[in-house]
């Protein structure tokens, strides 16, 4: 049987394969089969038939091609060649024939490996860039889907946190004040980033598609929202969906106002050299059992991650229970605000670059970690689970990495609390309501009064904490917390909603907490000879929201905050230790 396209299903060519007939000079010299045999030759030798080509005539051109094909095609010797098209030639030419016809191979699948970029360096040259528009795109598609889709923009919202009820069991999955806040992020935003490229690659977009990240820790105007996510319409006159409806971001953040440096800068966490463990200063948070809300947040997720959300959020009316207004600020909303996305991307890329940096920074080796499963949606809507173990390396076991990588620098290690546990130092001796700035005086009992003295030495560590943080909601402002005068750190309330829900009360959980590094501040009093132990201060000082450019920030007493009470504010000292000091 003849195989080619073109030979096959001609009668005369099969019988001349089958040795029952024969082409030549005076043997069916013209015809289509002549035709046939005379393209095969120039399948394999293009310049075969340089003056008639394929002209169904079996001429002297043809004769001597033919000739030519049997001395270097069949190893015929050249005084054996004869000029007619016998069985050889056909099932030869045949072969010949049939191979370019085929299609390519296809080529052998090379994982891609996808670059994260930043959102800023993407649209350099103009307000928008193919990726960011491919992802504008993307999130429409996403919105037009059905809630009931688990690739929905909806559906994907909610397995963070929802107020949609009947609530599937996929939702209200997201983990925070967790070891498993990293993790849990990660595969969340790595499922999502599937779903987008697999929407993007269906409308013909980019098909290296990767989702953007906001690095808002660099100058101005990398410090304001990314452009995109200001313009009503995309370059084609359409509604942009990266942009939200009046009041769904804080006001001056939508009109590109610059967030504070204090809020931004992630330099306290990347100093961290550890993962996880107690006292409130690890990189990735306390051991926990997964929970949504419960337990010891990491410093990444502290700052900046809590106060961008709050901070590009805004606050949020009260007792709202919808996702209109602030969606950043509340758990149950974020993931509707398609920024949210490119804040993971960025903290996820942190995780990487504080790995990158060495210093004995690792994730954690127990296996309650490593093998704690978390469910999530493929772009076919598929549930499938991912593991602690299964993310470790973005790039060799999630084929994505980032643009800045590998990391320029490393940060100096800093302070960090080791055994024995910091001891308490001075505190303040009663509650603390915040609505405005407000300042307490830290009490030094007898019994520390030299530690705290010594502090001046430098020779040991400090930390402030600030204990039991309760409200009722979140106001959307973060508060500073200066230690006479002296910014020591800034902190927000993003999901104390879901610490207070009466469904997520676990016992013994240690109340909302944020614990600062205040060496670097007292080593400043001391040097300024501010120091005294009679006369430690600490201020609460609500931040107003961003302003737009140009405009100056509302007064806080304008603002009419939900209070805000916190329990304890504490000194702890930490004995100088071979390793205290870096
Ligand atoms: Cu689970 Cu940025 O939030």
């Amino acid at each position: 049987m003849l195989r080619s396209q073109l030979f096959a299903n001609d009668a005369l060519l099969q019988s001349i394969a089958d040795d029952n007939d024969r082409i030549s000079r005076t043997r069916h010299s013209r015809g289509d089969s002549v035709r046939k045999v005379q393209t095969a030759l120039l399948t394999w030798d293009p310049g075969a038939l340089p003056r008639f080509g394929a002209d169904a005539v079996y001429g002297n051109e043809t004769a001597a091609a033919v000739r030519r094909f049997k001395i270097e095609e069949l190893s015929v010797a050249p005084a054996q060649a004869i000029d007619d098209v016998g069985p050889r030639t056909v099932i030869r030419l045949d072969e010949i024939q049939a191979a370019a016809e085929a299609p390519p191979p296809p080529p052998p699948p090379t994982p891609t490996l996808f670059v994260r970029r930043d959102v800023w360096t993407l649209q350099s040259a103009a307000p928008w860039d193919p990726i960011t528009i491919a992802y504008a795109r993307a999130v429409r598609t996403m919105q037009a889907r059905p809630m009931s889709d688990p690739t929905s923009w909806a559906f994907q919202a909610a397995i963070h946190a929802s107020f949609v009820t009947p609530a599937n069991p996929a939702w209200n999955g997201c983990q925070h004040a967790s070891w498993f806040f990293l993790p849990w992020h990660r595969m969340y935003v790595f499922f999502f980033e599937k779903i987008v490229r697999a929407a993007v690659l269906a409308d013909g977009g980019p098909s290296d598609f990767a989702l953007p990240y906001w690095n808002y820790d660099q100058a101005t105007p990398r410090n304001t929202l990314p452009q995109p996510f200001r313009e009503p319409t995309l370059p084609d006159g359409t509604p942009n969906p990266l942009m939200l409806p009046a009041g769904g971001r804080s006001a001056g953040i939508q009109a590109g106002g610059q967030l504070r440096t204090a809020d931004t800068d992630s330099s306290n966490a990347m100093a961290s050299t550890i993962f996880t463990g107690p006292g409130g200063t690890t990189f990735g948070g306390g051991v926990s059992a997964p929970a949504h809300f419960d337990g010891e947040s990491g410093m990444l997720e502290l700052q900046p991650h809590n106060i961008i959300h709050v901070v590009v959020g805004g606050p949020r009316p009260a007792g709202a229970t919808n996702c209109n207004v602030g969606l950043m600020t509340d758990p149950r909303c974020a993931a509707l605000d398609p920024i949210f996305w490119l804040h993971h991307a960025n903290i996820d890329r942190l995780w990487n670059r504080w790995l990158d940096s060495g210093g004995g920074r690792a994730n954690p080796a127990d296996s309650a970690w490593l093998t704690q499963q978390f469910g999530f949606f493929d772009e076919t809507g598929t549930a499938v689970r991912l593991a602690g173990s299964d993310i470790l390396d973005s790039a060799t076991q999630l084929n994505y990495v980032y643009d800045d990588r590998p990391t320029p620098v490393a940060p100096p290690p800093r302070v960090t609390p080791v055994a024995p546990p910091p001891e308490l130092g001075a505190a303040t001796d009663q509650v603390i309501d915040v609505t405005r700035r407000v300042t307490a005086r830290l009490v030094v009992p007898d019994s520390t009064r030299s530690l705290i003295e010594r502090l001046s030495s430098r020779a040991v560590g400090a930390f402030l904490a600030i204990e039991n943080i309760e409200a009722e909601r979140n106001p959307g402002v973060v508060f500073d917390i200066l230690l006479n005068e002296r910014r020591v750190g800034t902190f927000s309330l993003f999901g104390i909603e879901l610490m207070n829900d009466p469904d997520h009360v676990h016992d013994g959980a240690p109340g909302l907490r944020h614990t600062f590094d205040a060496a670097e501040v007292i080593a400043s009093l001391v040097s300024m000879n501010r120091w005294d132990p009679d006369a430690l201060d600490v201020t609460v000082e609500p931040v107003p929201p961003v302003p737009p450019p140009g405009e100056e920030p509302v007064a806080i007493e304008d603002l009419d905050l939900p209070p805000v009470r916190i329990g304890r504010i504490a000194l702890f000292v930490a004995e100088a230790g071979p390793d205290l000091v870096a």
